[in-house]
């Protein structure tokens, strides 16, 4: 019976933005989730998502059918090209299922699922995750079977990447073994490898087997360049690993509530590549029926209507540079007002990490003092959205340091 059910605990980072929400004090700071907001803290509709949505509207023909079981085909054909390039090997010799998910956090699930049940060895594969990693990450493994471990990626001392702690992870790793990786924007440090580290960290990879699942739920945010931005996950294919790929398009197309995303399988070039995919594609369509029957159509028709059109798409990267322009001077603002106050420590990093995150370094003590005395929410972690910070209430950290919080 339901007397059996033990409590669990809340979400960490919900449960922060609900306790935002509670806090009655005007000056209080979100730098808590994940998103977007524009220089008065407020969410940001892309002017190229708006755009989208008009001619949407538009469209007589348009009704509330299902989409197919894979989802939105002129969705998950640009969302292919705009992960691999359009000139990549794998697309060429139609090597690559997609299947268009409940956002990323659906592709990683999906793609969880597909190997915890098809993974090539007869044991369970175990889940290698970089420590740390976006938390819920072990929670969707963790759902489907798959044992978790963790490789090595920060360092608290140089804040900065881990980098030979991260090789030696990947290497002791047992032979094929899933190693998830962030193609872009690590969430939650902010730091990535350079581009001769991830050829590095693909040496180990191909010796010992293992199989690579990239997460990219930033594309455009790490660089403000979408080729650069995927050019891990496009360097790994061109060396033929076979590889999946989960894309989110809550962040780049501020398409949060609206769970776009698309789920990538590239089969190796060794293998028989028409059958191969075929057979991946049956076995996904029925994990993909079983648990949501068919996606949702809204956001991948947005998202659809802006790929498919070259003077939308220019537009749109021009709001991304728009994001990431806001955010890149934030992060040195942040700097400044932190140096100019002269706070014990060393705040380079703010401006080195990349992305929507920034790992301070905080402990979870000072983060919850900051919480209390400041009204200042972050994960307990230390990570700051900088998306939170504005030109208005950079200055409260300011305040914060005037009523003796750590900062
Ligand atoms: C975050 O890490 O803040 C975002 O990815 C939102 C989420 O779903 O956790």
């Amino acid at each position: 019976s339901s007397d059996v059910v033990p409590q669990a605990p809340e979400d960490p980072l919900f449960g922060l933005m609900a306790a935002y929400r509670k806090d009655t004090f005007d000056k209080k700071v979100d730098l808590g989730i994940g998103a977007y907001r524009d220089d008065n803290a407020k969410p940001w509709i892309l002017p190229v998502v708006k755009k989208a949505d008009e001619i949407l509207r538009q469209d007589p023909d348009l009704n509330h059918e299902y989409l197919p079981i894979a989802g939105l085909p002129n969705f998950t054909a640009p969302s292919q090209r705009l992960m691999l390039g359009a000139d990549s090997p794998a697309l060429r010799e139609n090597r690559v299922t997609s299947f268009q998910t409940i956002s990323g956090t659906g592709a990683v699930h999906l793609g969880g699922l597909f190997l915890s049940k098809f993974f090539r060895t007869s044991s369970k594969p175990t889940v290698y995750v970089s420590n740390p990693t976006w938390a819920n990450h072990n929670q969707i493994f963790t759902n489907v079977h798959l044992p978790i471990a963790t490789y090595p990626y920060f360092s608290k001392q140089t804040k900065g990447l881990d980098f030979d702690g991260m090789l030696a992870g990947i290497k002791a790793a047992p032979q094929g073994s899933i190693i998830l990786l962030h193609a872009c924007a690590h969430n939650p440090t902010g730091v990535d490898p350079t581009q001769d580290q991830w050829k590095q960290i693909a040496v180990v990879m191909r010796e010992k087997s293992h199989f690579p699942f990239f997460d990219c739920a930033y594309q455009g945010f790490a660089s403000g360049d979408l080729a650069k931005d995927a050019w891990a996950v496009r360097y790994f294919v061109a060396q033929g690993f076979e590889l999946c790929i989960a894309q989110s398009f809550a962040k780049n197309f501020g398409l949060y509530g609206e769970r776009a995303g698309c789920f990538h399988f590239v089969t190796s070039p060794a293998n028989d590549a028409a059958t191969t995919v075929g057979r991946v594609a049956s076995q996904l369509a029925i994990l993909q029926r079983s648990e949501i029957s068919n996606p949702p159509a809204y956001g991948a028709r947005i998202a659809a209507t802006v790929l498919n059109d070259p003077a939308l798409f220019a537009e749109w990267e021009e709001n991304l540079r728009t994001m990431s322009g806001r955010i890149i001077s934030m992060r040195s603002a942040l700097r400044s007002r932190l140096e100019e106050l002269k706070t014990p420590g060393t705040w380079k990093h703010i401006t080195n990490q990349i992305g929507m995150f920034s790992f301070t370094g905080l402990s979870e003590a000072q983060v919850l003092k900051l919480r209390q005395d400041a009204h200042i929410y972050m994960t307990k972690n230390g990570r700051i959205s900088m998306a939170g910070l504005n030109t208005k209430n950079r200055m409260r950290l300011g305040l914060a340091k005037r009523r003796k919080a750590p900062v």
